[in-house]
Formats: C-alpha cells, sequence, structure tokens
C-alpha cells in the first residue's frame, strides 16, 4: 500500500505531485507529506489525513517552490497515522529524505544497533530506520548514495518501493524496489517516478517499471542507469509504451469513481471479449489459453488463489469450470494458501485472480506454487503488473483503471474473462454439447445490452431500498449456486463502504444458525432469478417471511411467484443460469453505493481501506 511520486526536470514539482498522489490516494490516505528542493534547501510539509489536507498546509507553509521532490500517501503500517509517522523522512544529519511503500520486517534489530550508534528517532517508522541505516553506510564506507542505499538494501528484510534524495547532491534521484510496485516516466529532461503510471500519463507515454530486486539512479539530464541490488550489475531499461489515458483516470462527470465504474461495465465487459469471444466463427480464442491448452486439458485439478472480490470472482469460476469443463475446482484465500504447506502437483493448474497485480499474498501464493511445479495462469486488470509478470501466461481483464476501492467492474469483468476460459476448455474437452457451447457464446455477447438494461432499470429501485434500509446495523445476503459467491460480493461492497454490518450465505444454510438473527428488524437480500434452484430459494424466502424478516428480491424480470412474497423487488434482465452472476451482481453494487451516499461515508476511500494490498 502507500502511493509514492517524485519529479525532477524542468517543471513545477510541487503540482505534479500533489495531483500524482491524488491519482495514488486509492493506495491508502491515511496521511500525506511531500519534500521539494528549493534550490538551497530540502523543505518538507506532511500530515495527518488526505492530500487536500497536505496541500493546505504545504501552501500554507509555502512548501510549494522547486523542480526536484517526491510526495507519499500513506496507508499505515507501523505507528499511529499521525503527522510524525507521515513520510518523507528525514536522517538524522537532516540531509538524506526517504518515502517508501512497503514494510522493513527487521527493522528492529536494525534500529538497537543504530540507537547504539547515537542515532535518535522521532517517529515509530521502520521508514525512518532505513533512511538512517543508508546514512550510516554513507559514513562508514564514504561513497555515493547509490552506493549507500544499495549497501543498506542488502541489509535490509522486507518489501520496499524508494526514493531518496540527498541535498547535497539534488539532481539526483536514487530508487530501488522490493516487492512493491515502482514505474519511472521518462520525459524529454525530466522523470517521473511512481508506484503506477497514472501520476504522469499527461507528461509522457514512455515508462520503465523496475523489477524486483533493482534500483535506479535518476539524474537530471543523464540516461537512467539501472542496476540489481544484489550484485550491482547493469540491466538494460526496457522502455515500454503506456496504454492507459487521462480521461479514464478520471470521474467524467460522476459523482464517484465506484458509480463511474459501475456504468462502465457494459462497455468494459466488451473489452473485455472483443477479439476472443469470436461468435461468427463459433470459437473462443484467448492466446494465454491456447498456448497452454493441454495442460489446461491435462489438469487433474484447477487451484485458484486470491483475495477479496477477486476470490468471490474465483468462487463463481469454480461453478462455472466445474459445471462446463468437469475438472475439479478448489478456491482458496492466497493468505491460506501460502501459509499452510498446500499440496501441490505437478499437474495441478493455478489460476491468480487479482484486480492490481500487486496483491502481497496472491503474489507469494503464486511463488509457492511455482516452486511446488505448479503452472500459474494469471487473470489481472493492470497490465505490467508484478502478479501479471510474476505468472507464466495469462488473460488481462481490460477493465480499465478501477480506482473506487470497493471493487465493482473487476470483478464483472473477471468473471467474463473465467467464463470465456470455462468455455474454451469445455469446447477442448468436449465436455459441452456444441449447441450449447453455441448458445452459451450468443449469450455472453448480450450480456453487455443486459447490462446496461440492468443499470437502467434497477438504480431507481435500489436508491429507493436504499433509502429505507440505510441506518440498519446488520443485513444478510443470501444466495444459491452460481449466485452464492455473488452473496458473499453484495455483502462484502456493504460493508466496505456503508460500514453496516453485512453476511452472505448459501440460502439453504440458514436454518443452520443464522435464521437465529431474523426478526423484523433485520433487512435480507435475497438473490432469486427464475433459474437453477428457483424453488429452493422460494422456500428459504418463506421462511424468512414467516419469522418477520424484510425481503429484498433480486429476481427475473416478469417474476411473480417471489413478487408476492417479497417486501420489495428488483427486477434484471433474464439470461442463462450460468451467467446471472453478472446481472444479479450489478443492483448489489448500486444498493451498496446509494446507502453509502446517504449515510454519508467516503464512497471512494472508505475508512482504513486500501486498493492495493502491497503488505501480507
Ligand atoms: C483489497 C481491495 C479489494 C480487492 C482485494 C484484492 O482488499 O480493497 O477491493 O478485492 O484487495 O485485490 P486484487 O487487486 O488482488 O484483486
Amino acid at each position: 500500500m502507500c502511493g509514492i511520486v517524485g519529479y525532477i526536470g524542468h517543471r513545477d514539482a510541487y503540482p505534479i505531485i500533489i495531483k500524482g498522489l491524488k491519482r495514488l490516494e486509492y493506495r491508502g490516505y491515511d496521511s500525506a507529506g511531500l519534500v521539494l528542493y528549493d534550490g538551497a534547501d530540502l523543505k518538507m510539509s506532511k500530515t495527518k489525513g488526505k492530500v487536500s489536507d497536505l496541500e493546505l498546509k504545504a501552501e500554507k507553509e509555502g512548501t510549494t517552490i522547486g523542480k526536484v521532490g517526491m510526495g507519499h500517501t500513506r496507508w499505515a503500517t507501523h505507528g499511529v497515522p499521525n503527522d510524525v509517522n507521515s513520510h518523507p523522512h528525514f536522517s538524522n544529519s537532516g540531509k538524506l529524505v526517504i518515502i517508501h511503500n512497503g514494510i522493513i520486517e527487521n527493522y528492529e534489530p536494525l534500529k538497537i544497533e543504530l540507537i547504539k550508534r547515537g542515532y535518535v528517532f522521532k517517529s515509530d517508522t521502520d521508514t525512518e530506520v532505513l533512511i538512517n541505516l543508508i546514512e550510516e553506510v554513507k559514513k562508514k564506507e564514504n561513497c555515493k548514495l547509490g552506493k549507500a542505499v544499495q549497501i543498506a538494501l542488502n541489509q535490509v528484510v522486507g518489501a520496499y518501493a524508494i526514493a531518496v534524495i540527498d541535498v547535497e547532491k539534488p539532481d539526483e534521484i536514487v530508487v530501488a524496489r522490493l516487492g512493491s510496485p515502482l514505474a519511472l516516466g521518462i520525459g524529454e529532461n525530466e522523470y517521473f517516478i511512481a508506484s503506477d503510471a497514472s501520476p504522469f500519463i499527461e507528461y509522457t507515454s514512455n515508462a520503465i517499471y523496475l523489477e524486483d530486486e533493482e534500483m535506479a539512479i535518476v539524474r537530471l539530464n543523464k540516461p537512467i542507469k539501472i542496476r540489481k541490488i544484489k550484485d550491482d550489475s547493469l540491466v538494460d531499461p526496457y522502455i515500454q509504451e503506456l496504454q492507459m489515458n487521462l480521461e479514464q483516470i478520471e470521474k467524467g462527470g460522476y459523482d464517484h469513481f465506484m458509480l463511474k465504474e459501475i456504468y462502465e461495465q457494459p462497455s468494459v465487459i466488451k473489452d473485455t471479449y472483443r477479439g476472443r469471444l469470436l461468435v461468427d466463427q463459433g470459437i473462443i480464442r484467448m492466446a494465454g489459453v491456447e498456448d497452454n491448452l493441454e495442460k489446461f486439458t491435462n489438469a487433474k485439478r484447477i487451484v485458484i488463489i486470491a483475495c477479496g472480490t477477486s476470490w468471490h470472482a474465483g468462487l463463481v469460476a469454480e461453478y462455472i469450470i466445474e459445471e462446463f469443463a468437469r475438472i475439479p475446482v478448489e478456491v482458496e484465500y492466497a493468505s491460506e494458501f501460502r501459509y499452510r504447506n498446500p499440496i501441490i502437483n505437478k499437474d495441478d493448474v493455478v489460476i491468480a485472480i487479482s484486480q492490481s497485480g500487486e496483491t502481497a499474498d496472491t503474489l507469494a501464493a503464486i511463488k509457492l506454487a511455482k516452486e511446488k511445479g505448479a503452472f500459474v495462469f494469471g487473470v489481472c486488470n493492470v497490465v505490467g503488473s508484478s502478479i501479471s509478470r510474476e505468472t507464466q501466461a495469462g488473460a488481462y481483464t481490460h477493465a480499465g483503471p478501477e480506482i473506487g476501492v470497493a471493487s465493482t467492474k473487476a470483478f464483472t469483468t473477471q468473471i467474463t474473462v473465467l467464463t470465456m476460459l470455462a468455455l474454451r476448455l469445455a469446447k477442448a474437452k468436449g465436455t459441452m454439447p456444441n449447441s450449447e457451447y453455441q448458445r452459451y457464446l450468443l449469450e455472453l455477447e448480450l450480456i453487455p445490452k443486459k447490462v446496461e438494461e440492468a443499470l437502467q432499470t434497477t438504480n431507481e429501485a435500489a436508491k429507493a431500498i436504499a433509502a429505507i434500509y440505510k441506518d440498519s446495523p446488520n443485513c444478510l445476503y443470501l444466495g444459491r449456486g452460481y449466485n452464492f459467491p455473488v452473496a458473499l460480493e453484495g455483502a462484502l461492497k456493504l460493508k466496505e463502504i456503508s460500514y453496516i454490518h453485512a453476511e452472505g450465505y448459501p440460502a439453504a444454510e440458514m436454518k443452520h444458525g443464522p435464521i437465529a438473527l431474523i426478526d423484523e428488524s433485520m433487512p435480507v437480500i435475497v438473490i432469486a432469478p427464475n433459474k437453477g434452484h428457483y424453488d429452493k430459494v422460494v422456500s428459504n424466502i418463506q421462511e424468512i417471511k414467516s419469522r418477520s424478516g424484510k425481503i429484498i428480491a433480486i429476481v427475473t424480470k416478469g417474476d411473480t411467484q417471489v413478487k408476492a412474497l417479497a417486501d420489495h423487488v428488483i427486477e434484471i434482465p433474464e439470461t442463462t443460469e450460468a451467467l446471472t452472476p453478472l446481472l444479479t451482481t450489478i443492483p448489489l453494487q448500486l444498493l451498496s453505493y446509494h446507502i453509502a451516499v446517504m449515510r454519508g461515508c467516503n464512497v471512494d476511500q472508505p475508512r482504513n481501506l486500501a486498493k492495493s494490498v502491497t503488505v501480507e
């Protein structure tokens, strides 16, 4: 977590840093800070709170001048999010300054050693230990900053993306990465440093993504030199052309990024299947799958690893892949998988799902699976992300930047990719009659239109229901089959952005416990499309009704049976059962959104959360 930005060049650094930090706030927003070299000295402003608080403070303190500088937006790991613990951090001499995204795990013994040598610490952070370690090395070895950073990092255990400035050499910024992302933007006589490319896309479309264990000295008017931290060997920089554009990372007239992203779903689902779902030819073609088709078809088992919303997409995929391709699927939280010595065989295929492609637990789980000989396939949204590079093959979701912390379009595009994968495997294995396969292709192609319709028809209903239940302290979400994971996801959305306690359950499990919670004040959201286990869900609704629970049902257009029982219904268009999650999820996203807005919550930046969880 945490976002970092740096600039060195001919422009004023301040507006670039502030704007860049605002774009990176999805990575954490507990505190923010910046430092600028004003031609004579390093000036710093930092504060608890958001980048807008930093902006006020920096302007009041006059920390706005300079062509070299860097900034940080923090998701607190060590130390409470107060002014002192905010980044940047200076070394004891006041000459070196650092910003850091990550965790230095062995900071305690290093700190004790530095204290013995006379260093004093103002903050509780691991980062202040690192900058003083760099200072100590620089003094002891009498070397330049780059060398000192390198020697210090070789003593450090943990994860980092760092940028360091030495007041005595203000024409360079030293950067390094291990486990946390770091992109360098290459302009004309100027360089940008950032956790992702969003802070610099209007200035340059050329970027270098540092790999793990690499460092670079970013020096004014000199080409960037990249070296391996461990052995000092030079690395050829690989300059990539960015695909992102400015429009994609702005709100485009919507009140919140989350709402914009919910409404983008029809077009991004289309982007996800464009060039892959070839209805005219009656086939699905995904390069990463075609190239590894045998591995998939020979797989004894597929293990899906992911966190959060991506894990829910994995659960939907479990139902779909098992049904279509008849391959056993297990879905695991990456954080559990990596710490439990899992049994992985060479003929297992592991699918890692991650919007950001940076989630630390998922990344570690991938490395473990690879060590055990599995073939690992990635489903990521962020192009060039760590997970997309660590996996042996994969498919991008092409959802475009997702900035709202609560994931929406990433979920539906992940399901789209995984559905296409399941269909392709079904075709290859002959586990689905061709007529059914063709029907699915046609139906999948219609999904964007149906999502569009669902957005139009369910928004007002979701808003009206939100107004009634916005003050409920609890909420239950029930679904069966393909829609059980959607119930989990619906509950997660509500928890994340409105801070209402919500639980998702398979509807039939109600009677094994949660039914005890039902009374007239408990809203129960039941996902009840007219397919699959409809009759069973109707029985579950009756059970809730007879205990006076309030029923909000998501039903297929034209439904009469559930309508007669429920307190409120939201209608979605009809589709084939396996594809219903792509539609049932829409009103649940909207419901959470409206409740959060009505409760005055910060929809895009919910408390305590961050979008890219680069710590374990
Ligand atoms: C965080 C985000 C969630 C996301 C999860 C996994 O918790 O707030 O929205 O689902 O991380 O992230 P990933 O980028 O790996 O999908």
